[in-house]
């Protein structure tokens, strides 16, 4: 939720800033801003809308060359996204600059002490008063980074603060908060950003920052860290601080579109490699589970009595998936729970609990916010994440990464497929310490997990249909997603995925649950996703979803009706039928879930939507 990108170095700043802005705008793109430091002053240009709008400007109004500076992508929390809400944001003499990615609680009492004391505010942001206040901070101890620290102590909320000052044209300070806020050091040169997409092109080496922290980046001849800039951190109050370098472990490549129209179609179709990647180094040769990111003790692990997963969006939806795996395979009473809701409700928790956080991002507030209210419970946290070194995982007692690479189209999809991966290894893992499954029958369930990555491919292969399919569909306007058990979630997922885009009235249910009211949505020529389940598993189940398609069929619906390969019990009801390969119950919503995102992502091309940036969305959702 928000970009935030700062450079000191030999390039053009304007150039790698907006460079990287360009790879943060998964995380909120109604308007965007950059200033740079050149000829002894500060030029800034912003512009409500897409990153391509900020663009056209600059080339109708280039700003001066310089070294030094600062850009951002917005997500509107306060005020709209206009030119003037757009980042940077500065103080009334032009001098300061600084952009900001979470939320000021406290910002309307700094505004009201800055009016009194003559600043003039011309934005409805919170972001504002950083800007103002830093001035004056600046004005009397001359050090951006003390200004910064200063400033910091007295803001209340979730802070990512980037900053520059025309006094030091050399410098760039940044502060961090709840929001997430990385360095990258290159040969002379050094960065800022809110992810390693924005500098990956340039150099593979970051220093991933604490909570509250804030960093100094000076160009020094003298300095250490990248030769020729010196990186200094700190806490907020000047006492040096502990910050952890590592190596990206990915390129600049797994960060482009490489041939596809959108990012969705590329993660979509990265699919297998994700899976067979997230499974990769975890299962021994004797086929039973290793998960040494998992650092709570097996004794520990024995004595759980609960788990609670929380989650939000997508993730939310893999996590009501892993409740049936972990219940089945380990007896442990399981709930999920939207991570929003959870710490209002006042939840039992205790040191027997085991709190599952799902992820992508590893930086949504609602996640965030839950965690830390289970760790203060005492409960133990097992974070499920795709973004190493992000907030989730670090404040989280164990970790286990999913390993999809880079995910920049809004609408997850290869992230859900791991997330799920990797709750299906939580729960064998928890059954194989207590003792819950034999080890020849984890190894059955490894074995199938296995053969996902081939399955997830032949299903990618046969989707011509499918996006026909939805290309017929793209007049309508709503669509009804029905699903049994771990169907169920992978219904839900299917609605979301329409609603973020293609905008259409799109709801998923409980196959039983449509007698109880939503049957009277049905009408003629409605179309209905039916998820059925194996009839090899469990017969019941699949018996009464074949009773609920023919009652919506009989009620006018057109059903379009996802299968396995030999089903032939629903082939008399089903106007449209999607196979998908046969597969173990609880491991189906890994194959039955890509026709779904296919089906979405081909109708909202079809609507003419921007797939991989819906309206009012964002990827990384840092505010709550
Ligand atoms: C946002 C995104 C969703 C995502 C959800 C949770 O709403 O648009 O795609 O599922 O956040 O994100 P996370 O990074 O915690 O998995």
């Amino acid at each position: 939720m928000c970009g935030i990108v700062g450079y000191v170095g030999g390039q053009s700043a304007l150039d790698v800033v907006v460079a990287g802005l360009k790879r943060l705008e998964y995380r909120g793109y109604d308007s965007a801003g950059v200033a740079v430091l050149a000829d002894g002053g500060l030029a800034a240009a912003k512009k409500a809308g897409k990153l391509v709008n900020l663009e056209k400007e600059l080339v109708g109004r280039p700003l001066p060359a310089g070294a030094t500076g600062i850009g951002h992508t917005r997500w509107a929390t306060h005020g709209g996204p206009t030119d003037t809400n757009a980042h940077p944001h500065l103080d009334n003499a032009g001098r300061v600059a600084v952009v900001h990615n979470g939320i000021i609680e406290n910002f309307a009492e700094l505004r009201a002490e800055l009016a009194e004391r003559g600043h003039e505010l011309v934005s409805e942001t919170d972001t504002e008063v950083v800007a103002h206040l830093l001035a004056e901070s600046f004005s009397s101890c001359g050090d951006l980074a003390e200004s910064m620290r200063l400033v910091c102590r007295r803001l209340d909320g979730a802070f990512t603060l980037v900053a520059v000052h025309a006094d030091e044209p050399d410098v760039v300070v940044g502060a961090r908060r709840n929001s997430p806020l990385v360095v990258g050091l290159g040969e002379g040169e050094a960065f800022l950003a809110s992810d390693v997409a924005a500098f990956i092109a340039y150099t593979r080496s970051a220093i991933e920052l604490g909570q509250d922290q804030v960093v100094e980046l000076r160009r020094d001849a003298e300095g250490g860290g990248a030769a020729g800039v010196s990186v200094a951190v700190t806490d907020f109050h000047g006492a040096p601080g502990e910050a952890r370098s590592y190596h990206i472990d990915w390129d600049s490549s797994a960060a482009e579109k490489g041939g596809y129209d959108y990012f969705m179609l590329k993660e979509i179709a990265e699919q297998p490699k994700a899976v067979a990647d997230t499974l990769l180094g975890r299962i021994d040769p004797a086929g039973s589970l290793t998960l040494d990111e998992v650092r709570i003790p097996d004794s520990v692990l024995r004595e759980i009595d609960k788990i609670v997963v929380i989650a939000c969006g997508t993730a939310f939806h893999a996590g009501m998936i892993a409740k049936l795996a972990i219940e089945h395979w380990t007896r442990i009473p399981c709930e999920t729970e939207l991570a929003s809701e959870f710490r209002y409700r006042d939840p039992i928790l205790d040191a027997r609990t085991l709190v599952i956080a799902i992820s992508q991002s590893g930086e949504t507030m609602d996640t965030l916010m839950a965690l830390r209210h289970a760790r203060e419970q005492g409960a133990k946290v097992l974070a499920v994440c795709n973004t190493n070194g992000s907030t989730i995982p670090r404040e989280s007692d164990a970790v286990l990464y999913t390993h999809a690479g880079p995910e920049v189209a809004v609408a997850s999809t290869k992230a859900f497929l791991t997330q799920l991966i990797a709750c299906y290894l939580v729960a064998l893992y928890l059954a194989q310490v207590r003792g819950s499954k034999w080890g020849d029958e984890v190894r059955d369930v490894v074995r199938e997990l296995s053969a996902v990555a081939d399955r997830v491919e032949r299903v990618l292969e046969t989707m011509e249909p499918v996006r026909e399919l939805a290309r017929s569909l793209a007049d309508k306007n709503t669509v009804l997603f029905l699903g049994r058990h771990v169907g169920y979630p992978v219904a839900l997922e299917g609605a979301l995925k329409l609603k973020e885009l293609a905008y259409m009235h799109a709801e998923g249910f409980a196959a039983g649950e449509l007698k109880h009211g939503p049957i009277a949505l049905i009408e003629k020529d409605l179309p209905v996703v039916v998820v059925v389940p194996s009839p090899r598993g469990r017969s019941v189940l699949h018996d009464k979803i074949v009773s609920n398609i023919q009652e919506i069929r009989a009620r006018g619906a057109r059903t379009i009706v996802i299968a396995e390969e030999g089903d032939e019990a629903v082939v008399p009801y089903a106007d449209h039928l999607i196979r998908i390969p046969a597969t173990p119950t609880l491991l189906q919503p890994l194959v039955s879930t890509v026709p779904l995102q296919v089906f979405a992502c081909e109708l909202a091309t079809a609507r003419g939507n921007e797939v991989d940036q819906p309206r009012n969305l964002a990827k990384s959702v840092t505010v709550e």
